[in-house]
């Protein structure tokens, strides 16, 4: 998606699953108090399908990351879901993992086999074999969806799987456009753990378009860099 898209992306609470939560690695999250289970992944994926057959553009996220870095580049989306945005970019030639919580998004996302994904919380990821991401991509509002208090280790343990140079980038929806469920983040808020997780700020826009950020606006999207990695 290139504007803010959270409007439209989010459903309201309480229109999916009300089972209990399957196993999932990690403490609750903010994503899975909202939903869970089988059909409520079906439904989120229907969601957006839905955008697109009305014509919404879905990949935003997949081409700004591809302006900063050139396929093929090592991508690590975290917080994957369903793989919307991984999967387009394989689709643009880079090589990705996606990482999510939610077993069922990610058994949708698999359903991609050009492209790896593996369940596990963001807030423990320790990816033993694959320390060395180019770019970072927190995409779709899955800050405000963390566990509350667990934003410190998840940019912590980001930082630690970049390689010297590597990005982290993070779109959310600041207070006012906040989906159902999700927590207010600040700005600055975030610039602190992340620069504490050793990433150095480059740059804020409002939209995946770089559209110029205004502090009153509804939308965040913020690039770190590892610079002394
Ligand atoms: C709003 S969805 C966005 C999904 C995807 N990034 C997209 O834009 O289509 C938020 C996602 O963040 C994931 N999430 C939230 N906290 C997480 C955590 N601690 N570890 C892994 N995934 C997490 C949820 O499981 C959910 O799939």
């Amino acid at each position: 998606m290139s504007g803010n898209p959270q409007a439209r992306r989010e459903r309201p609470s309480g229109m999916w699953s009300t089972a209990p939560p399957p196993n999932r690695p990690g403490p609750p999250t903010r994503w899975s108090r909202r939903q869970h289970g089988p059909e409520a992944a079906r439904a989120y994926r229907q969601h957006f399908l839905d955008l697109a057959a009305d014509g919404a553009d879905l990949h935003g996220e997949a081409r700004f990351v591809t302006t900063l870095v050139p396929p093929p580049s090592r991508v690590l989306d975290a917080g994957c879901g369903y793989g919307r945005v991984a999967s387009e970019l394989t689709r643009l030639g880079h090589d990705v993992l996606g990482v999510d919580a939610d077993p069922d998004l990610l058994a949708l996302a698999r359903e991609d086999a050009d492209t790896r994904f593996v369940l596990a919380d963001l807030s423990t990821l320790d990816l033993r074999t694959e320390q060395e991401f180019h770019v970072a991509v927190l995409a779709g509002n899955v800050v405000p969806y963390l566990a509350d208090g667990t934003l410190a280790q998840v940019l912590e343990r980001l930082g630690a799987h970049l390689a010297p140079g590597g990005y982290l980038v993070a779109g959310f929806a600041l207070p006012g456009a906040l989906p159902p469920g999700a927590a207010p983040v600040d700005p600055g808020d975030y610039d602190r753990w992340a620069r504490a997780a050793g990433l150095s700020f480059i740059a804020r826009y409002s939209s995946w378009d770089r559209a110029p950020f205004a502090p009153d606006g509804d939308y965040a999207l913020t690039v770190h860099r590892l610079v002394n990695g």
